[in-house]
């Protein structure tokens, strides 16, 4: 229990709800998954984000904790706790922006897929809650294999008739991320300054980053190509081995999802030129959900950009690439649809 305040009773937890109620600008942001790995480290960056008002921390565990470390910070979001599906509906009630990253990690051995049986289920039930309580906000969903559960989150908005696909959003930002970094150090320069497209879905070989497009303009040699192209592909598993049974990313990951979360938000203020890698439900390929280039506003994706001019190392890649992906997205289409 928050202690009352010496000076005037509650008055201060007034003026904070007044605060979340408009008195400051800003948007209302919840995260699903608030107390795990990637959720604390997230909530804490969401918590120093100017654009961010009001900030919903919600899980099945440890939130009380979480929200009592989160909301002592002294920036302008007020933030609020939720613990367990009965106050799902407080959490979600009101929200611009809902980040999911709910559900179990990978450990040594196991791939993305692997998670499915756990996972699908955890993103039918939040996303049925989003349904009900907030239908019209953007999602950003962190919770793998991406590449089924954003058309399972697709499906269940369908099926409720709510669905907007402007505004589902897979989150593949660590892929870019990672593609920056691990490029800018091939290239000896500093990483900010490097944008790698990375185009596909978010697991093994379906990640599939255009090493010809890399702005600034360089050229690699095949060597570094098959190098980088191999680290970007399983930056994921290079983590899961170091941490050794104790998770996934999570660090990095609640950096990348940041950086994406604070971009849909610029572009729901609607500033110009946002453009970030997403993945969405798509018609640049035959497939129906793809990751590629795309411009946020006001209402979400707003502009696909094309693929652009591929070599003949990442048009081979796309093949089997778009392989894959059309299977996991199936299998995330057939959780919802056979029921
Ligand atoms: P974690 O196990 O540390 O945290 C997951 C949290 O979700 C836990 O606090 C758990 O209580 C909560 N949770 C479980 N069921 C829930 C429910 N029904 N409602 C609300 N919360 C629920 O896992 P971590 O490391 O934070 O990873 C979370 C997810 O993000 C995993 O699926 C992981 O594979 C995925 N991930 C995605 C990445 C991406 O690039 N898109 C990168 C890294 C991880």
């Amino acid at each position: 229990l928050m202690p009352s305040n010496p000076k005037n009773d509650n008055s201060f937890l007034e003026r904070a709800n007044c605060r979340a109620k408009g008195g400051a600008s800003g948007f209302k942001v919840a995260i699903l998954g608030a107390a795990g790995g990637i959720g604390q480290s997230l909530s804490l960056l969401m918590k120093i984000n100017p654009l961010v008002s009001v900030l919903h921390l919600y899980d099945v565990v440890n939130t009380p904790g979480v929200t009592a470390d989160i909301s002592h910070m002294d920036t302008n979001a007020v933030v609020r706790g939720f613990l367990g599906q009965q106050q799902l509906e407080n959490a979600l009630t009101g929200m611009d922006l809902v980040i999911i990253p709910a559900g179990v990690p990978r450990k040594p051995g196991m791939t993305r897929d692997d998670l499915f049986k756990i996972n699908a289920g955890i993103v039918r039930t939040l996303c049925e809650g989003i349904t009900m309580y907030c239908p019209h906000t953007v999602v950003n969903l962190i919770s793998n294999p991406v590449n089924s559960t954003v058309p399972i989150a697709a499906e269940v908005f369908k099926k409720a008739g709510t669905y907007n696909p402007k505004r589902l959003l897979g989150v593949t930002m660590l892929d870019v991320v990672r593609a920056n970094t691990f490029v800018a150090e091939v290239l000896g320069i500093n990483p900010i300054d490097v944008d790698v497209p990375v185009i596909g879905g978010h697991a093994g070989t379906t990640i599939l980053p255009l090493l010809s497009q890399v702005k600034p303009a360089c050229s690699f040699t095949a060597e570094e190509i098959n190098y980088l192209t191999n680290r970007i592909q399983n930056g994921g598993t290079e983590v899961v081995e170091a941490k050794a049974g104790a998770g996934s990313a999570t660090l990095s990951m609640a950096f990348a999802a940041s950086k994406f979360a604070d971009a849909c938000l610029r572009g729901l203020r609607g500033d110009a030129n946002i453009v970030v890698c997403a993945f969405v439900d798509s018609q640049v390929t035959e497939l129906p959900f793809f990751a590629s280039k795309v411009r946020l506003g006001r209402a979400g994706v707003e502009e696909f950009y094309p693929l652009g001019p591929l070599n003949e190392y990442e048009r081979s890649g796309l093949e089997i690439a778009k392989k894959e992906l059309g299977q996991s997205i199936a299998k995330g289409t057939y959780f919802i649809t056979k029921a």
